[in-house]
């Protein structure tokens, strides 16, 4: 797995990001076990709570184009016009990985745009709620 090339898709999805609201762009680029890359920003919403992250964006195109068998998700994110930071998926995201990742196979990669921290799903979201005792 290219983990910088994965990034790099990451960031150009975040340049797609409609936040007006908070002003804080995010990109995510899900990799399938097939090679298969799919992006994806947040979208805001005047309601506030109609917001959808960019993971969320990535894997909902994903699972809506068929694809089922993902491998790793890059993720980068700041407020418009600064530094890329570290930038963890909220727990709402979190929850939607773990109903079509693998726990411990699933990998999470943050960068600041240079460097990267890698994690699992499981690492993320232990204890993690699976109705269907998949877990
Ligand atoms: N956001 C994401 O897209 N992904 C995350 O992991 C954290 C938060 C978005 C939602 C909202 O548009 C903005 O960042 C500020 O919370």
């Amino acid at each position: 797995m290219d983990i910088k090339a994965l990034v790099d898709q990451a960031i150009e999805a975040r340049e797609k990001a409609y936040a007006p609201y908070s002003e804080f762009l995010v990109g995510a680029a899900l990799l399938c076990k097939d090679g298969t890359v799919y992006t994806g920003c947040n979208i805001e919403n005047a309601s506030y709570g109609a917001t959808n992250c960019a993971e969320r964006t990535a894997i909902f195109k994903a699972v809506s184009e068929g694809a089922g068998e993902f491998k790793a998700i890059a993720i980068v994110g700041a407020k418009q016009g600064e530094p890329l930071d570290y930038c963890p998926p909220c727990g709402i995201c979190r929850q939607v990985m773990t109903e079509f990742c693998d726990l411990d196979e699933f990998k999470i990669i943050l960068s600041d745009g240079d460097n990267e921290r890698v994690y699992t799903l499981r690492d993320m979201i232990p204890y993690s709620f699976d109705n269907l005792d998949r877990g």
